[in-house]
């Protein structure tokens, strides 16, 4: 498993700058005045910083570092200069974050913060750079462990109250972590079994882990998304996460598709591109690295998670095409096109949880289509709502967080589309508004004013070069806009 790397706070002492060995990162502030950690190193280099700043054309950015590497007068490998930007917030923040963490030699850091910025921005920015530091290299040959280990001390004129500020960031780049493993892990290893062992070993935690195997769930009639794993060798699982820190309030809950690997099935996907269907688990990716989150910083409130765990192989024994399967609610569901699975799974999925938990409101996420990608790009996640006051939080939840989704219609129209000859609702909608006629086809299994939202995150899951807070790969988008969520009804 890839840990976050372990963050210390300490006072600020300038006397120590010159024997710090390793990367030392000093700010400079929107109006080119640097910091006193930054004043100091400057007089140790004999005025290289200054030199750096007064050059033509510089402009303190929250994007980009200047790099001084060997400074003379310090032991210091590198001397990272950075910034929070012209007009210092979250957002920047993170930027300055990312930045400074592409900008960094291995082996020990320092970060002086002393007189910068909020304890609350400079939290931000050290989580950033924590985020953007994740690589995931279990499988490689010459691993993490050869190299220096990074250890990252933060100075600032007030340690306590930093450490502080930054304590839930801590627990948030966790379930970051936690769930970009999860979705960088190829099937192979993360199977139902393993992905599910995973989850339980969260008990230690003080989470409630309960896993339902495939008896259970053939008992409670959950033959959607059974349906979807009879193909596999693997065992369908439905796994319930509960955080029960609250007082007795009903609990929200967070619902994931967890397709472990995403063939098609019977309807095989093309070859090309296929291997990146290890990432089809990356909804239930985002409930489980929430779920640790919120336990890691012991969250005042009630959330339950729920994700329904499945492999969409073709096999003799697999779905067919036609099909008629009955879910655990009762409607029947022909199948069109066993490549629609995941609709399947969160069907049975969702279905459970409201009668099981009688929740106060449902976030599902899920890599549901593809459609989703061509309508928005992977710049935002795509989300469908039925309530007013629960979009405006997630949306105020995502502006604070960066994590971008934009809001997409649910409509009577749409379900015309999946109207079946047999059975009560089929499995796809046709080409047109594919995203749509998925979230209709999820409508179904919610019922009459409950508070819902449905995230498609198929284009948000995973990014295909680095961004300022992640490596290729694994984003963990959503962890932080729903700690979030949870966090503004804690206060
Ligand atoms: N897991 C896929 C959706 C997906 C596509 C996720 C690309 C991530 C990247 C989903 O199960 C799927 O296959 N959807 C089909 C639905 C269609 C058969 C109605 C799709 O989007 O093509
Ligand atoms: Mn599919
Ligand atoms: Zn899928």
């Amino acid at each position: 498993m890839t840990t976050p790397a372990a963050v210390h706070f300490a006072g600020e002492d300038l006397s120590s700058l010159a024997s710090t060995a390793g990367t030392i990162v000093v700010l400079v502030g929107a109006d080119k005045v640097l910091s006193q950690a930054g004043d100091h190193v400057d007089g140790l280099t004999g005025g290289n910083l200054r030199r750096v700043i007064g050059a033509d054309g510089f402009k303190p950015s929250q994007r980009k570092t200047q790099s001084i590497t060997w400074p003379s007068g310090m032991v210091a490998e590198k001397v990272v200069l950075a910034s929070l930007g012209t007009s210092p917030d979250r957002a920047s923040a993170r930027q300055a974050g990312g930045a400074i963490a592409s900008a960094l030699a291995d082996g020990q850091v320092t970060i002086c913060t002393g007189g910068v910025a909020s304890h609350e921005l400079i939290a931000e920015m050290i989580c950033a750079a924590v985020l953007r530091l994740y690589s995931f290299d279990d499988y490689r040959k010459a691993t993490a462990k050869d190299r220096k280990a990074r250890t990252i001390t933060v100075t600032s004129d007030a340690p306590e109250a930093l450490a502080a500020a930054s304590a839930p960031f801590a627990a948030l780049a966790e379930g970051v972590y936690f769930t970009r493993d999860l979705v960088n892990e190829p099937a192979n290893t993360l199977n139902t079994d393993e992905f599910a062992a995973r989850l339980a070993a969260m008990g230690e935690m003080g989470l409630e882990v309960e896993i339902l195997g495939e008896a259970e769930l053939e008992e409670m009639g959950a033959r959607a998304l059974l349906g979807v794993g009879q193909g596999s060798v693997c065992e369908s699982k439905l796994v319930i996460m509960k955080w029960m820190g609250g007082g007795d309030e009903a609990p929200l809950a967070l619902v994931g598709k967890g397709v472990v690997f995403d063939t098609g099935g019977i309807s095989l996907k093309p070859a090309s591109g296929m291997e990146d269907m290890t990432m089809d688990m990356g909804g239930a990716g985002v409930v489980s690295g929430v779920m640790r989150t919120l336990a890691l910083r012991k969250a005042k409130a009630n959330v339950v998670g729920i994700v329904g765990l499945v492999e969409n192989m073709p096999d003799a024994a697999a779905q067919r095409p036609g099909d008629i399967v009955t879910s655990m609610k009762g409607d029947t569901i022909e199948i069109i096109n066993t490549d629609a699975e995941g609709r399947l799974v969160l069907a049975d999925a969702l279905w459970y949880t409201q009668e099981t938990f009688k929740p106060s409101g449902i976030i599902d996420l899920a890599t549901l289509t593809g459609a989703i990608i061509v309508g928005l790009s992977k710049s935002m996640a795509g989300h469908f709502c039925n309530d007013e006051d629960l979009n405006a939080e997630y949306l105020a939840a995502c502006e604070a967080t960066g994590d971008k989704s934009w809001r997409m219609p649910l409509d009577e129209s749409y379900h015309k589309q999946i109207e079946s000859t047999f059975a009560d609702v089929k499995n796809t909608g046709g080409r047109n508004g594919g995203s749509c006629t998925a979230a209709a086809f999820l409508e179904k299994f919610i019922k009459d004013d409950m508070p819902w939202i449905h995230i498609d995150i198929a284009g948000v899951t995973t990014t295909s070069s680095a961004t300022h807070l992640a490596p290729k790969g694994a984003t963990g988008w959503g962890v932080a806009a729903l700690d979030q969520l949870v966090r503004r009804r804690e206060t």
